[in-house]
């Protein structure tokens, strides 16, 4: 169950970031044109959600279920760069990112006026985006 988990969360991990991407240069490119805020545009922020709502939850298991997760977490974890990445950076800075994606998809739904949740996209995807490359175990991933 742990390599499929582990399988998952990094094959996931490449859509996640395409979506990213994407959605945000389609939102920065929406702001900047101030171009109508269109379905395809609602749908490709909405997938992106998803994408990173899915790797929450795969997320949260590997991380009960994996050597590096919770069962790493110590004082001496702490003083090693790679341990502390996996059971303290890595979680910690994508929750965060995530929780900021949502606040920028729920944020633009609610929005009135088009340029404006073109702007909430463009911005809170593009913080979520860098946060999570900065914390991406880049010495092992893709591999
Ligand atoms: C959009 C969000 C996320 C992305 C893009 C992401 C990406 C990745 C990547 C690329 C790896 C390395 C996989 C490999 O070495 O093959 C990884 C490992 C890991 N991630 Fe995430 N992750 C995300 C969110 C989370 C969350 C929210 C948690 C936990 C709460 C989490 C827990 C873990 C753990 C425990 C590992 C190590 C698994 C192991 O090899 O034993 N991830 N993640
Ligand atoms: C730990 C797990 C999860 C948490 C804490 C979480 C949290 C949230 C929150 C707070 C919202 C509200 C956003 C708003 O106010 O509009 C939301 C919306 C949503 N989430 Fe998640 N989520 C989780 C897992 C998932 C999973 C596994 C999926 C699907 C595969 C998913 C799909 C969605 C969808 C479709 C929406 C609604 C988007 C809309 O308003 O149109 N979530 N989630």
């Amino acid at each position: 169950m742990y390599i499929g988990f582990q399988h998952l969360h990094s094959t996931l991990a490449y859509a996640a970031l395409i979506l990213l991407v994407f959605s945000t240069v389609n939102a920065i490119y929406g702001w900047v044109t101030s171009a109508s805020f269109a379905k395809k545009d609602r749908i490709t922020g909405l997938v992106t959600m998803i994408s990173v709502h899915l790797q929450l939850v795969i997320g949260l298991v590997l991380y009960v279920i994996s050597p590096l997760g919770f069962k790493n977490l110590s004082g001496e974890a702490m003083a090693d760069s790679t341990s502390r990445l996996y059971a303290l950076e890595h979680p910690l800075t994508m929750i965060i990112a995530i929780i900021l994606i949502t606040i920028g998809y729920a944020t633009a739904k609610r929005a009135h006026d088009d340029r404006t949740k073109h702007k909430r996209i463009a911005l809170y995807y593009a913080i979520g985006l860098l946060l999570i490359l900065s914390r991406i175990p880049w010495s092992s991933w893709p591999g």
